[in-house]
């Protein structure tokens, strides 16, 4: 059982932003985890999601979008799970990090809770640094979300160490990519690498945007 809203909020922002205590709190299922999307990306990365053989989540910090995903997709999907937890300053504003133990802990509930509701995905834990698992993974991905380090060089590291992999139906998801975009929100590092790689110009051959929705854009191979 969480603990009641009125207390929450009645907690002093030191303690609040605490990492260890914020993680004893959140492991116990006793204070969700920090929610990093609106309501209208959950929905955009279920129903991308859904029904899909191999999800990759980069960036998972206290799990809010990981738990989503492992409560709400069902058996069949392996879901991957990348963070080398701790903090992480082009990750996270200053202060904030999450603890692996935690957010396993987090995560773990979800899908308990969507296996007694039909089926849980597989859940494949990598606590590493998507630049050091990359140059190692060989599996095909269906949805790529990419929400990890937010420099540009993080956020571009993750696209050129991942696209690749992504199935000819797959898409990849960037967070936080769209500063200063009509009805768009975001930060610099991923905004600047979406403008680069699929606007203008110098746009990459064979992927364009496909959808976008609040911080989120999400791109695909070109129909050939
Ligand atoms: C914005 S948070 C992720 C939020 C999460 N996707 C959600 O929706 O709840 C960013 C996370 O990226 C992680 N991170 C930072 N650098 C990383 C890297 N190089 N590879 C993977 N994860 C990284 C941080 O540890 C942090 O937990």
């Amino acid at each position: 059982m969480q603990l009641p809203t009125v207390l929450r909020r009645a907690t002093p922002t030191r303690l609040k932003h605490d990492v260890r205590l914020r993680a004893a709190f959140v492991g116990r299922g006793l204070i969700p985890p920090r929610s990093m999307h609106s309501e209208e990306e959950a929905a955009l990365l279920l129903r991308r999601s859904a029904g899909k053989a191999v999800v990759v989540e980069l960036g998972v910090y206290e799990g809010g979008s990981a738990a989503l995903l492992a409560e709400r997709l069902r058996s069949g999907t392996a879901l991957h799970l990348v963070d080398p937890f701790g903090a992480h300053d082009t990750a996270l504003p200053p202060g904030w990090g999450a603890l692996e133990d935690a957010t396993k802990k987090v995560v773990a509930r979800a899908a308990r809770t969507g296996a007694a509701d039909g089926g849980a995905p597989a859940v494949h834990w990598h606590v590493a640094l998507s630049q050091d698992l990359a140059p190692r993974w060989t599996t095909p991905i269906d949805v790529l979300f990419i929400d990890g380090d937010h420099s540009e060089e993080g956020c571009r590291r993750d696209w050129d160490g991942f696209h690749e992999h992504v199935a000819a139906d797959g898409v990849v998801l960037f967070h936080d990519s769209r500063l200063g975009v009509p009805g768009g929100r975001g930060l610099p590092g991923p905004t600047a690498v979406v403008q680069r790689l699929f606007h203008g110009a110098d746009a990459v051959a064979g992927w364009e945007v496909v959808e976008e929705v609040d911080r989120t854009t999400v791109v695909a191979r070109t129909a050939s």
